[in-house]
């Protein structure tokens, strides 16, 4: 489904650059649950957003349900996005002056979806996510839960097959943030891709895969020619080590 093959992303601060991710590579199956941890700064959201096909890497080749999407033009791209991917972020990603209703229908209006058959889509997809009596309601009349609900079935009105949420339940408080996650994982139950990002370890323990990463590297995904490398320097090391160690035995010893 996912195939991320040494991904790289910089950005150019001007004097200095920062490599958000070194070399990532990252296979992800149809129907798979994982979740991605890691310190702040790490690149987990510079990752979310090239699988999601908001960003692209420098280098490095992204195939997504088979489709090669690493040097796409940004029209192309979104396109791909737009029939592929439902995105869930942090802070319910909602447009302020439009009702429930109208932000779910949103990626269909994107599609060419007719109005009938876009207000209904939306209608059942917020009637999913519990929301049945506010699909009038503006985000400013909705509670925080419920407006993340809102993004949630904006994510999954076009029906996407893999759903990316990066700390979707970091601005909730724990009740709110378990009813996402029994959604979550309902629609995994029913074969949607979730890639989850969190910091919270509970969380992250109930996906299938837990990935870390750490300074833009995907932590103990080294390959097996650096693990050699580096048990050949420790066994130099070693040797060395003893080697100093018995001239010093050699020099205490009572003469
Ligand atoms: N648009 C940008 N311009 C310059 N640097 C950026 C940009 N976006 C991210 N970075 C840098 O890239 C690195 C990775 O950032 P990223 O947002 O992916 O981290 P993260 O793991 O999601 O962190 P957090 O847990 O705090 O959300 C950071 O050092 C960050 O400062
Ligand atoms: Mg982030």
């Amino acid at each position: 489904m996912i195939a991320l093959n040494e991904i790289y992303k910089q950005y150019d601060m001007g004097p200095t650059i920062v490599t958000a991710l070194g070399g990532v590579s990252l296979h992800i199956e149809a129907g798979e649950y994982i979740a991605i941890m890691g310190p702040s700064g790490s690149g987990k959201s510079t990752l979310m957003n090239i699988i999601g096909c908001l960003d692209t890497p420098d280098s490095g080749s992204y195939f997504l349900a088979g489709e090669e999407v690493s040097d796409l033009t940004r029209d192309e791209l979104s396109e791909v996005r737009n029939r592929h991917v439902g995105f869930v972020f942090q802070t319910f990603n909602v447009l302020a002056r439009a009702t429930a209703l109208e932000n779910v229908e949103l990626p269909l209006v994107y599609r060419g979806t007719g109005a009938r058959r876009r207000r209904s889509m939306a209608a059942e997809m917020l009637s999913r996510v519990g929301l049945d009596d506010r699909m009038d309601h503006l985000p400013t009349e909705l509670s925080g839960g419920q407006r993340q609900r809102v993004a949630i079935a904006r994510a999954l009105v076009g029906n996407p097959s893999v759903i990316l949420a990066d700390e979707p339940t970091g601005a909730l408080d724990t009740t709110t943030g378990e009813e996402i996650m029994a959604l979550f994982e309902e629609l995994n139950a029913e074969g949607v891709t979730v890639v989850l990002v969190t910091h919270d370890f509970d969380l992250a323990m109930r996906a299938r895969r837990m990935v870390r990463l750490l300074d833009g590297l995907v932590d103990g995904g080294r390959s097996d020619a650096e693990r050699c490398a580096q048990a050949q320097d420790l066994g130099h090391a070693a040797k060395q080590l003893r080697a100093e160690h018995t001239a010093y035995a050699d020099l205490e010893a009572p003469r």
